[in-house]
Protein backbone atom coordinates (compact mmCIF):
# COMPACT_ATOMS: atom_id res chain seq x y z
CA UNK A 1 0.00 0.00 0.00
CA UNK A 2 1.29 3.72 -0.89
CA UNK A 3 0.06 6.50 0.70
CA UNK A 4 0.58 10.16 -0.13
CA UNK A 5 -0.34 13.08 1.99
CA UNK A 6 -1.00 16.29 0.85
CA UNK A 7 2.01 19.09 1.72
CA UNK A 8 0.01 22.20 0.42
CA UNK A 9 -0.18 24.55 2.30
CA UNK A 10 -3.95 24.33 2.38
CA UNK A 11 -3.76 20.91 4.10
CA UNK A 12 -0.79 22.34 5.86
CA UNK A 13 -2.72 24.49 8.00
CA UNK A 14 -4.90 22.03 8.87
CA UNK A 15 -2.44 19.72 10.18
CA UNK A 16 -1.26 17.80 7.37
CA UNK A 17 2.33 17.55 9.90
CA UNK A 18 0.59 15.57 12.23
CA UNK A 19 -0.99 13.38 10.66
CA UNK A 20 2.30 12.32 8.67
CA UNK A 21 3.23 12.50 12.35
CA UNK A 22 0.60 9.72 13.21
CA UNK A 23 1.08 7.79 9.86
CA UNK A 24 4.73 6.74 10.93
CA UNK A 25 4.11 5.88 13.95
CA UNK A 26 1.18 3.73 12.45
CA UNK A 27 3.38 2.24 9.77
CA UNK A 28 4.97 0.41 12.84
CA UNK A 29 1.10 -1.60 12.85
CA UNK A 30 0.62 -1.81 9.26
CA UNK A 31 2.74 -2.00 5.71
CA UNK A 32 2.75 0.64 3.58
CA UNK A 33 5.00 3.46 1.88
CA UNK A 34 4.28 7.26 3.14
CA UNK A 35 5.24 9.95 0.91
CA UNK A 36 4.40 13.89 0.55
CA UNK A 37 2.52 15.13 -2.68
CA UNK A 38 2.27 18.40 -4.09
CA UNK A 39 -0.77 20.00 -3.60
CA UNK A 40 -4.18 17.61 -5.20
CA UNK A 41 -6.40 20.11 -5.77
CA UNK A 42 -9.27 19.89 -3.03
CA UNK A 43 -7.57 22.38 -0.66
CA UNK A 44 -11.16 23.40 0.66
CA UNK A 45 -11.92 19.68 2.05
CA UNK A 46 -8.35 18.87 3.11
CA UNK A 47 -6.35 16.91 4.55
CA UNK A 48 -5.99 15.17 1.27
CA UNK A 49 -4.57 11.81 1.08
CA UNK A 50 -4.46 9.36 -1.41
CA UNK A 51 -3.77 5.89 -0.83
CA UNK A 52 -3.38 3.59 -3.86
CA UNK A 53 -4.07 6.20 -6.15
CA UNK A 54 -7.51 7.06 -4.52
CA UNK A 55 -8.24 10.03 -3.39
CA UNK A 56 -9.80 10.44 0.50
CA UNK A 57 -10.88 14.17 1.89
CA UNK A 58 -10.86 15.12 5.24
CA UNK A 59 -8.30 13.01 7.14
CA UNK A 60 -7.03 13.54 10.06
CA UNK A 61 -4.94 12.23 12.82
CA UNK A 62 -7.63 11.34 14.49
CA UNK A 63 -9.47 9.35 11.72
CA UNK A 64 -7.19 7.84 9.59
CA UNK A 65 -6.62 4.59 11.14
CA UNK A 66 -10.03 4.12 10.35
CA UNK A 67 -9.53 5.06 7.25
CA UNK A 68 -6.85 2.51 6.37
CA UNK A 69 -8.61 -0.60 8.73
CA UNK A 70 -11.22 0.50 5.92
CA UNK A 71 -9.22 0.67 2.98
CA UNK A 72 -7.31 -2.46 3.59
CA UNK A 73 -10.59 -4.18 4.46
CA UNK A 74 -12.20 -3.44 0.91
CA UNK A 75 -9.05 -4.13 -0.74
S1 LIG B 1 -3.40 21.96 -0.23
FE1 LIG B 1 -4.02 19.90 0.00
S2 LIG B 1 -5.33 19.58 -1.67
FE2 LIG B 1 -4.57 21.59 -1.99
Amino acid sequence: MTIRVCMGSSCYLRGSYQLVEKLKELQKKYNFKLYGSLCFGRCSQGICVEIDGRLFTGVSPENVEELLKKVLRDA
